[in-house]
Parts: C-alpha cells; sequence; structure tokens
C-alpha cells in the first residue's frame, strides 16, 4: 500500500518527515510554505523549505493566491531540488482564507484555473493540488475542480473530502472521494481519518484511491506506516532517532519547541501522560524535557 505522511504545519519538518520515510511512508510533502514568503527569503520561511538528501522523492506545498508569484516560487523550489509541488487549496484559517488563499481557491474555480495554467508552464516536474470537498455543504465541487485541473495538465490530486466549514468536525466523507477517483484519470490521494493500516485498506477498497494520505493518525505514532506491529523497544528506538534528527538539523528554538510538542505526543496513551505534558513544557531545555520523558517512559 502507498502510504504518505500528509502535510502539517508546524509539524511536518525534515525530521519528522524522514522518521515517517524510515518508518514506511511513500513520497514525502513539506508542510504549507507561503510562496510570498518565499520569494522575498523570509528566513523562517526558508528554514521551512530545508529537507534532506534522503527524504527524496518529495513534494513542496505552496500557499498563495497570486499565480504569478505561486510561478516564481514553484521555479525556486523545483530548483532547490524539489521532485513535485503541491498546491494548497485546504487551509481553513481566517487570515489565510480572507486573502484568497488555501481552502478560498475552491469557490473561486476561475482563479485556481489560471494558478494551474501559470504554475504548471513555469515548472517540469509534477504539479499537484490538495483539495477539499468544497467550501461549504452548498458547494460541494471537488470533482468539478479536479477535472479543471485534469484539463489544466495537473498530475495528481489529494483529496480532504471535508469543506472548509467542517475544518475537523464530522466524519471525512470519504464516497467525495470515490467521486473524483471516478471523474478523472489522473492519480487520487485519499485523506481524511485514517489511524491504521487497516483503516488505510478500507479507503482504498472504498474509493479506488491510488494512494492513502495520514495526519493526526502519524502524530505521536510514526509506525502507522509500518504494515508489521512495533515493539516497545523499537517505538523507543524511533523517538530516540527521532530526536537525534530534530537537534541535529533545526534551529535551536525551533528544536525545542518541536521536543515538545512531539515527546507530548509519543506519552499519549503512557500512565503518566497527563501529569507529564504540562511537565514537558515548562522544562528549561532540552535535556530536562528529555530527561522527563524517559522517566515516565
Ligand atoms: C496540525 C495540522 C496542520 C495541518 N497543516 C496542513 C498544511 O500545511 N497543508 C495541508 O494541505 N494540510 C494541512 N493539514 C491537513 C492535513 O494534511 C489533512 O488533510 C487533515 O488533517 C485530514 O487528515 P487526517 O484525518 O489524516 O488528519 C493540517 C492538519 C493538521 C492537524
Amino acid at each position: 500500500m502507498d502510504l504518505r505522511l500528509a502535510p502539517m504545519a508546524g509539524v511536518t519538518n525534515a525530521p519528522f518527515r524522514l522518521i515517517a520515510r524510515e518508518c514506511g511512508a511513500g513520497p514525502l510533502t513539506s508542510e504549507e510554505i507561503d510562496g510570498r514568503a518565499l520569494i522575498e527569503g523570509n528566513e523562517r520561511t526558508r528554514v521551512l523549505a530545508q529537507y534532506l538528501s534522503e527524504e527524496h522523492p518529495i513534494a513542496f506545498q505552496l500557499l498563495g493566491g497570486d499565480p504569478d508569484v505561486l510561478a516564481e516560487a514553484a521555479r525556486r523550489l523545483e530548483a532547490a531540488g524539489a521532485d513535485a509541488i503541491d498546491l494548497n487549496m485546504g487551509c481553513p484559517v481566517p487570515k489565510i482564507v480572507a486573502k484568497g488563499q488555501g481552502a478560498a481557491l475552491m469557490r473561486d474555480p476561475l482563479r485556481a484555473a489560471v494558478i494551474f495554467r501559470t504554475v504548471r508552464k513555469a515548472i517540469g516536474v509534477p504539479f499537484t493540488i490538495k483539495i477539499r470537498g468544497g467550501w461549504d455543504d452548498r458547494t460541494v465541487n471537488a470533482v468539478e475542480i479536479a477535472q479543471t485541473a485534469e484539463s489544466e495538465g495537473i498530475d495528481g490530486i489529494t483529496v480532504h473530502p471535508r469543506t472548509r466549514s467542517q475544518r475537523h468536525t464530522g466524519r471525512a466523507p470519504w464516497e467525495i472521494i470515490a467521486s473524483v477517483v471516478d471523474a478523472v484519470r489522473i492519480p487520487v490521494v485519499g485523506n481524511g481519518d485514517v489511524g491504521s493500516q487497516e483503516d488505510a485498506a478500507a479507503m482504498t477498497r472504498a474509493t479506488g484511491c491510488a494512494a492513502v494520505m495520514i495526519g493526526r493518525g502519524a502524530l505521536g505514532a510514526p509506525w502507522i506506516f509500518r504494515a508489521e506491529s512495533v515493539s516497545r523497544d523499537e517505538r523507543a528506538r524511533i523517538i530516540r532517532r527521532h530526536v537525534e534528527l530534530i537537534e541535529a538539523h533545526l534551529p535551536e528554538r525551533l528544536a525545542l519547541a518541536q521536543l515538545r510538542k512531539h515527546l507530548a505526543w509519543y506519552s499519549t496513551g503512557q500512565p503518566l501522560a497527563t501529569r507529564l505534558r504540562p511537565a514537558l513544557f515548562q522544562a528549561p531545555n532540552a535535556a530536562a524535557i528529555q530527561a522527563l520523558f524517559w522517566e515516565a517512559w
């Protein structure tokens, strides 16, 4: 099964992506990267665009609404080694949609089509999109957007079928994924509420999708990408490797934040988790954070 790690802002940076790959994840995707900030040389955005050579094949996901800005950002990412460029058409954050970006592109099919055409012409690597079911209950237009995308030469589509109004609430309506699969010939990746290998198989059967993308189900559990069960010792080894990668590859402040967040997720289900979490967020440095975590492990 082709299982992939879903892009998650603030989570799927190089260390976590590589851990997912080492556990068996297929092609990787960066978290969303603001196209304009990238072109303007913003330092935090530059860090977001960093990756490790072992991560190939890796797609970089762009966020934006201006076709020319997105095309220039896509060109630069291609020059930096991107194996594919993905367009974010799903981000629900009010500040983002107010600018006509992310999920706002679902209700602006004309602008979306111009972006598809402009970026497609600008790059040689595959260009994919990640969409929602639609903007809201009254405008479920994933199929129309997917057909436009196919006719503009888009190479693949990931469908997270909730509408923007649904955010992360309610069940992800997998039947929308199936209707997109039926409507286009390009590969469709299904996404939404997959929390196990069994769920992924069920989604594949129910929708006919070419691959399955897992987001929240991989938080604190990157071994979800392993077909076989993973022992407690093996989990500990994977966590240690993740910590090493965070410390080796992220700037210090970001590294601390990532250690806190990921170790809190790894503690899910541990007897001491509820007491451990606040302590992880108060601990002053990396050594203290790790000591607390392993004491409770
Ligand atoms: C913390 C968080 C950050 C996310 N950031 C992004 C992002 O940068 N780009 C994107 O396309 N989707 C983003 N998503 C959406 C996920 O990629 C995915 O579509 C969604 O979580 C549904 O899949 P799941 O049920 O497997 O989590 C994010 C989701 C979460 C929980």
